[in-house]
């Protein structure tokens, strides 16, 4: 998620964007920018790194009387994290910052490429700036200019627009990612991706809406709709928590994290998804040329999310696939073969024991994929190719939207390779690909359910240990619960295959025991249910999840009926991780800076 920041009035204004930016570094970031317009003047600053990179480079900068200035900080979804890739992005006059992702951009830049323009980026933000001084050469005015560039995005934007002939003005537009509008008693305007970047610089602001846009000066805004109606300005008071506004006013960053995925999970789809196939522009087309086998490797939640990827992968792309702890795969002593493909599955792409392993499959001559959430990491500089996650920062240390983007990647990747390979018939694919398109609204998060967690939280805090269990991809799914649980509640869990609870772990069952037990209602629900009521005759105290009703339960968590059992599982995740935050709540934990643990595990 990159950061934004917009400010017109007569303060110096490098400061206040580069504050503003400092504000959004919650957010993750590999490169930052700003631009200034003042007297018909631009001055463009822009560095990789972090922000102080940035003020180096501006340092010798100063703006005095009234200008215009926006500035971006950027988490890279296209093209790599350069100076040329960073914004904001350069016309012949005009500059632009910009969040999202432009589905459209390479038939843009393609057509605006053929009518002379000169890109110099690998990104697609690029093609917002050239189309909009395409359409100046024949607009009758910069505004106009502007709405018929809105007219040909599609995709998802935040954006901020500045053009030297119009000297005190910032054009701005929301579809799909955030953007706020804040003006002060001194008559000054101002724009974040986020409040936090707003606090103590507005005392009151508008939370812009899908289809927004407008033209804000000094003393005047002027917002319109998705219907080109003028809008009415409604200003609200703005909180002066700066924390509460990074946590988007939840109570820890990793609630922030489970309540965005549905957002989140909107980017990582974004410009994938075809009718009839899954495409990975970043994929080079020889890397699956000779494979015959996959093998995936990862630690902790990213091994969960290779786990339930070997059941897609082979089901639909009909191809071998295994799956490997990092930790042990290192010293096995592992017999590799060239047609396969090393997979690695990490959120940092700094975690040892699975960069080390990648290391290995190089040596050993593999081709190699890293599934990664951040761009320019170890591991996304040494595979061979990567796919990009788009979860932005994730603060908790207890994963919950990367594996989210994780699974949600793989499953892309099974059909894409499903597609290559013809294993599925095309209109399975496209089956599951409409399924794919409604996986931002299936977690978002139901508030009925949250609160039946948070008030049966209280009934689970003691007890001598929990059993996850579920079958085929809910038993990856239980094993990510009983991980969540642990890390963050710091009581006893296992995640289990349910069919494997008469093979000894049922000795363990009577009402001290809690079991969790996945039951989905497409996959295998009758063989899981005779399983918990084995667990349930034997006294153990049940809370089963599943959109049926099960009355062997002693607690039942009622999910939505959904067409698929992947729509089940992505339901499900959201369930067991708000269920083990009300829990580590109620023990009075750190959920987000769990005891003992580190968000990246860069030592063995
Ligand atoms: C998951 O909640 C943990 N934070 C941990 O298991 C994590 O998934 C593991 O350390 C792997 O990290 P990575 O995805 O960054 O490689």
């Amino acid at each position: 998620m990159c950061g934004i920041v917009g400010y017109i009035g007569t303060k110096p204004v490098k400061e206040i964007l580069i504050d503003g930016l400092r504000e959004l570094e919650y957010r993750g970031y590999d490169s930052a920018g700003i631009a200034v317009l003042q007297n018909h003047q631009f001055s463009l600053f822009k560095a990789v790194g972090k922000l102080i990179n940035l003020e180096e480079k501006a340092q010798k900068f100063e703006s005095t009387g009234f200008s215009v200035g926006i500035g971006h900080t950027r988490w890279a979804t296209h093209g790599k994290p350069t100076e040329l890739n960073a914004h904001p992005h350069v016309g012949s006059s005009s500059y632009v910052v910009h969040n999202g992702i432009i589905e459209n951009y390479q038939e843009l830049k393609s057509k605006l490429t053929a009518q002379g323009s000169h890109f110099i980026s690998q990104t697609d933000t690029e093609v917002i700036v050239h189309l909009f001084e395409f359409h100046l050469k024949t607009a009758s005015s910069p505004f106009e200019a502007f709405t018929k560039t809105l007219e040909e995005l599609e995709g998802a934007y935040a954006i901020l627009l500045v053009t030297a002939s119009v000297n005190d003005t910032i054009f701005f537009a929301k579809q799909g990612s955030p953007m706020i509008v804040g003006r002060n008693q001194e008559n000054e305007t101002l724009f974040g991706s986020s409040d936090a970047a707003l606090i103590g610089k507005c005392h009151e602001v508008i939370y812009l809406e899908d289809g927004h846009y407008g033209i804000a000066t000094a003393d005047k805004i002027s917002l319109y709709d998705k219907n080109n109606n003028q809008v009415d300005l409604h200003f609200t008071p703005l909180s002066e928590n700066k924390l509460s506004a990074q946590k988007d006013g939840h109570r820890f960053f990793m609630e922030k994290e489970i309540y965005e995925q549905g957002t989140v999970l909107a980017d990582t789809l974004m410009g994938r998804l075809r009718d009839e196939t899954v495409y990975f522009e970043e994929l080079p087309p020889e890397l699956f040329d000779g494979i015959h086998s996959i093998k995936l490797c990862a630690c902790g939640t990213s091994y969960h999310a290779a786990l339930v990827a070997t059941y897609l992968l082979e089901r639909h792309a009909k191809i071998q696939t295994s799956v490997e702890i990092a930790s042990e795969f290192r010293y096995r002593e592992p017999l590799l073969s060239p047609d396969t493909l090393f997979v690695v599955i990490s959120q940092s792409g700094e975690t040892a024991d699975t960069l080390e392993s990648l290391k290995m499959a190089k040596k050993a001559g593999l081709k190699t994929l890293v599934i990664c959430n951040v761009d320019n990491s170890s591991m996304v500089r040494l595979a061979d190719a990567s796919i990009l996650t788009r979860a932005g920062i994730e603060k908790g240390v207890a994963s919950t939207k990367a594996f989210a983007t994780q699974v949600s990647v793989l499953w892309m990747l099974s059909l894409h390779l499903a597609s290559e390979r013809k294993t599925l018939q095309e209109n399975e694919i496209a089956r599951q690909i409409k399924l794919l398109r409604t996986l931002p609204s299936v977690v978002v998060v139901d508030n009925s359910i949250h609160e039946q967690l948070r008030r049966l939280s209280k009934r689970y805090l003691h007890g001598h240990g929990f059993f996850f269990i579920g079958r085929d991809v809910f038993f990856p799914l239980a094993l990510e619960g009983a991980l969540k649980l642990k890390e963050i509640s710091y009581l006893h869990a296992e995640g289990y295959p349910s069919g494997e609870m008469k093979h000894g772990p049922i000795a363990l069952a009577d009402p001290e025991l809690f079991t969790i037990a996945l039951l989905p209602q497409h996959k295998l629900y009758d063989k899981t249910k005779s399983n918990v009521e084995e667990l349930s005759a034997r006294d153990s105290t049940i809370c089963s999840i599943s959109p049926l009703d099960f009355d062997k339960a002693d607690d039942h968590i009622r999910t939505h009926f959904h067409e698929d059992y992947m729509l089940e599982f992505f339901e499900m995740m959201v369930v067991l991780q708000l269920l083990s935050m009300e829990i580590a709540v109620r023990l009075g934990n750190d959920v987000d800076m769990p005891r003992n643990l580190a968000k990246s595990v860069t030592v063995e």
